[in-house]
């Protein structure tokens, strides 16, 4: 297979007019091809092999989160799904759909006036082998599961990193506070294989933040988030303050330590070509409810709520011309399956 795909197709190139997936989309549409087998057609064009487990690794019950500001604002109405070990699920939708609630609410990270006034959240600690009732815990074995078992990463978040405090003690801090048995040895070395794992060289662990660029920081971030092999990330327009070649070589990184390491992750973005290309499966929220959650694959070809099919189609990417793709294996000659313009003439 040639390199992964960096940039868009554009509309005349000519893996556009060979792409087979085309092909083979418009065969389900006539009906001489099952979706099954376009399925796994599509499989096969990513070459990669899923790193998604049957187990979960989360479940989540009747959520609901409300703003008690005037006369209440319900943010998530009654969300429920199950998240498996190692699978990314995107969350879609317009803004102030409630995405950062519900995802803040996974990991009781909202603060008043929201308050979760009903529901459960399971994650199931694959270290210990129990379930955990997240929305029980409190205090110390709150901050502690924090870390260690789900962690976060936010749009901005390379803005949080103190500019006083150089990469490796910041790295170092976290290990110290959560890892209080490693020693100062230990620490710089597990340090700085954290920046190697996330695309930094290692040179750069004495750097204070501003000698490093968006991206890179970003990518420190990341590295944080990954510090104590958390079985979860949440990733709240991780990568949205980023140019899009920056934005791409971060997900591509995601997605190879997703395959390595093995995490969940539950993506939030309003790019939804994006979306689509990086999830496993899509869960589109509208006004506070998860209105449709299916594979991307059948969220794209075969979307069953109205609102979802408004929403590819105000992708003009999508309707015509189908996007990029950043998992690892598509190749520019894999070119992208298209499917909503048959999908919208049929409806
Ligand atoms: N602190 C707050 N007080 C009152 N209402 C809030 C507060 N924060 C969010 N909301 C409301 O909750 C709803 C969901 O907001 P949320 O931030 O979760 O949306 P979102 O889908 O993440 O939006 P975006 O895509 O713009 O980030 C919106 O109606 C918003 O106005
Ligand atoms: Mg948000």
């Amino acid at each position: 297979m040639s390199t992964p795909l960096t940039g868009s197709v554009p509309p005349d190139h000519p893996a556009r007019r060979q792409d087979p997936n085309v092909e083979t989309a418009s065969a389900v549409a006539r009906g001489e091809i099952g979706e099954a087998a376009l399925s796994s057609s599509l499989e096969a064009a990513r070459g990669e092999d899923s790193p998604v487990l049957e187990e979960p690794v989360l479940t989540v019950e009747g959520l609901n989160i409300v703003y008690e500001v005037g006369e209440g604002v319900h943010a998530v109405k009654d969300a429920s799904f199950t998240l498996r070990r190692g699978e990314i699920l995107g969350l879609a939708g317009e803004s102030g759909c409630g995405k950062t609630t519900l995802a803040y609410g996974l990991n009781q990270l909202h603060r008043p006036p929201a308050r979760i006034v009903s529901g459960a959240v399971t994650f199931h600690d694959r270290d210990e082998g129990t379930d955990v009732d997240v929305l029980g815990l409190a205090g110390e074995r709150l901050r502690a599961f924090r870390w260690s078992k789900v962690a976060m990463v936010f749009q901005g978040a390379m803005n949080s990193l103190n500019p006083v405090l150089s990469i490796r003690t910041q790295l170092g801090d976290v290990l110290t506070t959560h890892r209080p048995q490693m020693d100062r040895t230990e620490r710089r070395r597990r340090s700085e294989e954290l920046l190697e794992l996330v695309g930094v060289e290692r040179r750069r662990i004495d750097a204070y933040p501003h000698e490093l660029s968006g991206g890179m920081r970003q990518r420190v971030m990341i590295a944080m988030a990954l510090a104590l092999d958390p079985q979860l990330m949440i990733m709240d327009e991780p990568t949205t303050a980023l140019d899009v070649v920056v934005q791409r070589e971060i997900l591509q990184e995601v997605l190879r330590l997703r395959q390595e390491l093995g995490f969940a992750v539950v993506f939030i973005t309003h790019d939804l070509p994006m979306l689509l290309e990086i999830s496993d499966r899509i869960a589109v929220m509208k006004a506070g409810r998860i209105v449709e959650l299916d594979t991307a694959e059948n969220l794209y070809f075969a979307p069953k709520d109205d609102y979802t099919r408004t929403l590819l189609g105000s992708f003009p990417s999508l309707t015509g011309e189908a996007g990029d793709f950043v998992r690892a294996g598509f190749t520019q000659d894999d070119a992208a399956p298209a499917g909503i313009a048959d999908q919208e003439s049929s409806s």
